[in-house]
């Protein structure tokens, strides 16, 4: 079954078309990075104004290289919450014209499932049961992930996402947008024990997680250091915050993983590419007997062959929409 997914709910247009979940045929991604760096950020309706100039021909080349003709194209997936919501919008319309022109099902995609999803067409061996850790710009959870289209969310963050925290420290440290990849790249030549900073917990909820507290102590200590004239080592400053990062994410994962049984840790989502948040997940579930799978860094951001992935198991699930599909920036997942 071949699928033509749509994913615009941030910053990256994207149009893939994808065979039966597990097959990648074509992958196109506009990436509006350029446009936001300026601002220090995504700017929301500028955002939106750039999906819709750039959906159609995406799409065209999607097919293209796919080597399809469009009437052997099965249905169209879309990635409908979370987001920003005009964003979103733009590849919901975009969705139900394709699916109403050619004449096939449409299917909702929760863009979150489709990160998770993004595995399925790295490892064709991997299968549900699983426990995964969803790490992207917006939201941090863990999952349980029971059946391809039965998930369940252990505990999430309960302010900001990891990544936020991110870029939040890149913008201060005077790193760029987005953060993430700068912190990372930095951190390398730093030490990681020279910044002690918080790692937050929520009482009673071991799977909840924050990472207001931490973003602020970044915050903090580097304008403490400006108004001193101090000078901030920002290589150790990087590994102590991501080190952090990582001791908030990896413990919970693993004791998930263990409480429910699992023999499998999945990572998913942009901040998954980060270097130290991979090397101590790949220690620790080594040290735990756990097998885990981290998609590749080119299927770690937004993308639509993921929704592609996730797609089909909808479809498989039943899961249809018909011409009155909305777009939400908040759901459930
Ligand atoms: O999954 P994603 O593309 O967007 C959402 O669906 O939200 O994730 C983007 C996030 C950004 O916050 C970016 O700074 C972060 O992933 N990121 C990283 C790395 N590469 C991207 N964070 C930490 N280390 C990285 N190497």
């Amino acid at each position: 079954m071949k699928i033509l997914s749509v994913e615009s709910t941030c910053d990256e247009t994207a149009v893939a078309v994808t065979e039966n979940g597990r097959r990648v045929l074509s992958d196109q991604i506009f990436s509006q990075v350029n446009l936001h760096a300026l601002y220090g950020g995504v700017v929301p309706e500028l955002a939106s104004r750039s999906h819709v100039e750039v959906i159609s021909l995406l799409a065209e080349r999607a097919v293209a290289e796919a080597g399809v003709r469009k009437e052997e194209l099965d249905a169209v997936a879309v990635s409908y919450a979370p987001g920003l919501i005009g964003a979103v919008l733009v590849g919901v319309n975009f969705a139900k014209s394709a699916a109403l022109a050619l004449n096939v099902p449409l299917i909702p995609v929760h863009h979150l499932r489709g990160h998770i999803a993004a595995n399925y067409l790295a490892f064709p061996e991997l299968e549900p049961p699983f426990l995964c850790l969803v790490v992207s710009g917006g939201n941090t959870l863990l999952a349980d992930v029971r059946d391809y289209t039965d998930l369940h969310v252990l505990g999430a963050t309960r302010d900001d996402a990891a990544g936020e925290c991110f870029d939040k420290t890149a913008r201060v440290l005077g790193l760029g947008y987005p953060g993430g990849r700068p912190v990372d790249e930095l951190s390398q030549g730093g030490d990681p024990t020279k910044y002690r900073l918080p790692v937050g917990n929520v009482a009673d909820h071991p799977y909840d997680m924050s990472f207001s507290g931490l973003k602020t102590a970044v915050v903090n200590l580097v304008h403490t250091a400006e108004q001193r004239g101090e000078e901030l080592d920002k290589p150790s400053l990087c590994a102590s915050f991501a080190a952090t990062v990582s001791a908030s994410l990896v413990p919970r994962t693993i004791r998930a993983a263990k409480e429910l049984g699992y023999n499998t840790v999945v990572a998913a989502g942009g901040v998954a590419a980060n270097s130290r948040i991979r090397a101590d997940l790949t220690q620790a579930t080594k040290e735990a007997g756990l097998r885990l799978f981290f998609p590749p860094l080119h299927l770690c951001g937004d993308n639509a062959a993921m929704i592609g992935a996730q797609g089909y198991y909808e479809y498989l699930a039943g899961r249809r929409a018909d011409s009155s599909l909305n777009a939400y920036a908040r759901m459930e997942l």
